[in-house]
């Protein structure tokens, strides 16, 4: 059934990493939107330059649970959330902490590609120019480099000052990964970056995750189980809230420990 990832690939023990290798520390997280309990009492250690994926069932709390990375679900009246994530050594949650500085380093992607609508430049330069950098020369560096990571500037670079909105789906999706990227962000967390894609950007885009990881963390959710076994390097499953099971991708699609997880791998989930 998953025939696309590399079974020869040597399993990793996540209880076996050190702390500097760990990207996020998710500490007894739980949210609650009003009454209702989102996530639960949720822990989890995330490498460091490594692509790591959450699968479950609809509403299980995977786009919640990415939001809590970058403080999204703050927006949100109603919301609680106990417990601590640690980025960086420090606990995003503190009363203290620069949420607009921890939207820069930590880069959200959604399911539908979202550029402004203002030029392809304009697009990667936003964030920047909002930081307070004017240097022209800095900036075109910074969409170019941009640009080349999502392998999009050889198909862009003669219509730089062409509305976002001219590209088709899959450039776009691209664009707003660019987008994230000019910032330098230290992790990146994709929400069904995929899913209103046709397979073919589909495809352009996984390549683009799996050459992602030599720079960012990498968090991706996905319904696509055959995604997150061919792009990830590690695999967190939920259900109604909470982490059932997180491991090594080979090792969760493989041998999963859990009878919810096997039957959710393979189908079988009612
Ligand atoms: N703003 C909100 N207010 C109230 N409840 C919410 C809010 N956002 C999410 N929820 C609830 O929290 C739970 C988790 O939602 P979440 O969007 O994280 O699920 P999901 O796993 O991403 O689902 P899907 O696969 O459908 O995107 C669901 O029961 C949902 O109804
Ligand atoms: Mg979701």
């Amino acid at each position: 059934m998953f025939d696309y990832f590399d079974l020869s690939r040597p399993e990793v023990d996540l209880d076996g990493l050190a702390d500097e290798d760990i990207a996020i520390d998710v500490r007894d997280l739980s949210l609650k939107f009003g009454s209702k309990l989102a996530l639960k009492d949720i822990r989890m250690r995330i490498p460091k330059r490594q692509i790591t994926s959450v699968i479950g069932p609809s509403g299980c709390g995977k786009s919640t649970l990415l939001g809590c990375f970058n403080r999204l679900n703050d927006l949100t009246p109603g919301c609680e959330v106990q417990g601590e994530v640690y980025i960086n050594e420090r606990n995003i949650y503190h009363r203290k902490e620069d949420v607009a500085a921890l939207r820069s380093r930590v880069g959200m992607v959604f399911q539908r590609p979202n550029p402004f609508p203002m030029s392809i430049y304009e697009n990667l330069v936003y964030g920047l120019k909002i930081q307070g950098i004017r240097d022209r020369r800095t900036l075109d560096n910074a969409a170019e480099q941009a640009l080349r990571d999502v392998a999009l500037w050889k198909e862009v670079r003669d219509r730089l000052f062409d509305s976002a909105l001219t590209l088709s789906g899959g450039q776009q999706q691209r664009l707003v990964i660019a987008r994230a990227i000019a910032l330098q962000p230290d992790i990146l967390l994709l929400d069904e970056p995929t899913s209103a894609l046709d397979p073919i950007s589909t495809l352009t885009i996984e390549e683009l995750i799996t050459q992602l990881k030599e720079k960012y963390t990498v968090l991706i959710v996905t319904h696509n189980m055959q995604q997150a076994a061919r792009v990830s390097d590690f695999t967190a499953f939920l259900h109604q809230g909470s982490l059932i099971e997180y491991s090594d991708t080979n090792r969760l699609f493989t041998r999963p420990k859990q009878q919810q997880t096997e039957e959710y791998i393979t189908g079988r989930y009612g």
